[in-house]
């Protein structure tokens, strides 16, 4: 008999099997993931912190997004890790550093500079032997304006209120409901052309998560799984396009400013453990 590792509990895989025949969305296999699997993502998810904790210190006015970009690739490999963005189907950089109107993808540049009132999302995913893991925070440079600071607060409760209704047995719905709840109660607007994701053995694996939705509905979430949470919220309306000078840049249609915060969990048989913030 071959043994294959078993990422699940007896338990699990009895109510797994009892959805099934009820007909329910459940992940695949493979996006349930093994201890060996989880010890590599946990170190992975630990460089990522620790990496996003060295921009903390670092960032400052009058750098350019550029200067972030090197801070990024030389902490990352010193960790003997690489900048999952680097190359990414194209992307030219190892961070994407997304400054006011910018909602995601933002590509570093020389010519780039962080001024007093900006918000900026510095967004990192790092790889190491082989582990992927995903995350990125809102930094306020100089005097940053108390309505951009009550929307970097709100995203950042947004993205706080995802994770504690990411909760094992209940739906993707349940999430995405519960952000909108909260981003439209303030006001605000749910971009819905980009959402959470699997991560984990590959950079973007199933599932999509999404920031809106309704309750009830979507995948069941099932312990083992590892995905992010990473709500861009707009202070204008939720529309964005992409600048199509570089393919990547992802900005806000009327120009108004957008907030992200990501964290990556994983579900456990309980409830679930924040593995990058
Ligand atoms: N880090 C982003 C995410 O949260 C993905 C960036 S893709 C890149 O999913 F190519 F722009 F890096
Ligand atoms: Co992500």
């Amino acid at each position: 008999m071959r043994f294959t590792p078993k990422n699940y509990s007896d338990e699990v895989e009895d109510r797994i099997q009892q959805l099934k025949r009820e007909g329910m969305r459940l992940p695949q296999r493979h996006l349930l993931r093994t201890e060996e699997q989880l010890a590599g993502i946990r170190e992975s998810a630990k460089i990522n912190t620790a990496l996003l904790d060295c921009i903390a210190e670092h960032i400052h006015e009058g750098m350019s997004t550029a200067e972030i970009d090197h801070l990024v690739y030389a902490f990352t490999t010193d960790h003997g890790a690489i900048p999952a963005p680097f190359l990414y189907e194209g992307f030219p950089k190892s961070v994407c550093t997304s400054i006011n109107d910018v909602v995601c993808h933002g590509i570093p540049s020389p010519t780039e500079f962080l001024r007093s009132g900006d918000i900026v999302n510095v967004d990192v995913s790092t790889i190491y032997k082989g582990y992927f893991s995903d995350a990125s925070r809102m930094f306020l440079i100089g005097e940053v304006s108390p309505e951009m600071r009550r929307l970097v607060e709100v995203t950042r409760e947004c993205r706080d209120i995802g994770v504690q209704m990411a909760q094992p047995w209940t739906r993707l719905g349940d999430i995405g409901a519960a952000i909108q709840e909260h981003a439209e109660k303030n006001g605000y607007s749910v971009v819905r052309d980009l959402c959470g994701h699997g991560v984990g053995i590959k950079f973007h694996e199933e599932p999509d998560v999404e920031h809106f939705g309704k309750r009830g509905t979507g995948m069941m979430i099932v312990p083992g799984m590892t995905f992010t949470i990473e709500p861009m919220i707009n202070m204008g309306r939720y529309d964005v396009f992409i600048d199509e000078a570089d393919g990547w840049t992802v900005c806000t249609e009327d120009g108004l400013p957008s907030a992200q915060w990501e964290s990556m969990i994983l579900i456990t048989e309980t409830g679930n453990e924040v593995l990058t913030c």
